[in-house]
């Protein structure tokens, strides 16, 4: 039997400190931060993610603007629109919500972000800084993993972590951030072979492939750590990678889904943007 990480409440405290460090800022600069998120296109899940992003600055204390633009929005037009933004003294932070369409490439908009301003931690500068081990923005979701994983006061150091998945958004970043901490890191993905042989050794697993149920309790060392990226839609119902009933008997943690990584993903993207208005702002 397991003990549940609680994205839902520790994303809660994360919020409310956030909150108190706005109230100073405010004090401090005489303004808040300001995020703005851009969304191309009505894709509805990319529509209740930006919703909820928004509505977390805003009771954060913080400005919110979500700027949506039709999906025929042209690429130079969406890379003008960035430009301005990165110029634009009262933005502190610029999200745009990625997959964007096809005819527009996501490489282009990611590097024309202003580094300073990048509160996703996609610019390749600030993916640099993190395999570099220097400082910089740390991407939303892999930051609140490591907070999570932090809070089970576990010690890091030492131990078999597996990432399952690759992605630039979380598997890469989310195993550079492990090695940081002194773990031994194994990177997984859809053509790995032995993928239950490694999982087996792992005392920490994160899951992020985007694949319902895909880790199974016979996958599990006993005593390991859990950690479920996935979103994953099994007959309208919300579900992670993990096969959460029968993995939380042998797991000494685990995060569930819903409430687990995803608000901590929000939690993280807040306090980034109060890192990048200090970049701005505290010179
Ligand atoms: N789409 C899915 N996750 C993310 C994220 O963390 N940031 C952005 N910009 N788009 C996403």
């Amino acid at each position: 039997m397991s003990n549940i990480i609680s994205g839902k409440v520790l994303s809660k405290e994360i919020r409310e400190e956030v909150k108190v460090q706005v109230e100073g800022l405010k004090e401090k600069f005489n303004k808040v931060p300001h995020l703005v998120v851009i969304l191309v296109g009505d894709d509805p899940a990319s529509l209740s993610y930006v919703t909820a992003k928004e509505r977390a600055c805003l009771r954060a204390g913080m400005k919110s603007t979500l700027i949506r633009k039709d999906d025929s929005i042209t690429e130079e037009a969406l890379l003008a629109l960035i430009h301005e933004l990165n110029e634009d003294p009262d933005v502190h932070g610029i999200l745009v919500q990625l997959p964007v369409p096809k005819h527009i490439d996501d490489n282009k908009v990611i590097n024309a972000i202003k580094k300073e301003k990048d509160v996703d931690g996609f610019h390749p500068l600030n993916v640099a800084a993190v395999h570099l081990g220097q400082e910089g923005i740390l991407p939303a979701t892999p930051k609140g993993i490591m907070t999570m994983l932090k809070s089970t006061n576990t010690e890091i150091k030492g131990k078999q972590a597996l990432v399952i998945g690759r992605s630039n958004i979380v598997g890469k970043p989310a195993a550079m951030l492990l090695l940081k901490e002194h773990a031994t890191v194994t990177i997984a993905h859809s053509r790995t072979t032995n993928m239950k042989e490694l999982a087996l050794k792992a005392d920490i697993i994160v899951a992020a492939v985007g694949r319902a149920n895909m880790v199974t309790a016979d996958m599990v060392k006993e005593g390991a750590i859990i950690i479920d990226v996935g979103v994953n839609r099994v007959d309208g119902k919300l579900v992670g990678d993990v096969d959460f009933d029968a993995v939380k008997e042998k797991a000494s943690f685990i995060t569930p889904v819903p409430g687990g990584v995803g608000p901590m993903t929000i939690a993280s993207l807040l306090q980034n943007t109060v890192e990048c208005f200090l970049m701005i702002e505290d010179k």
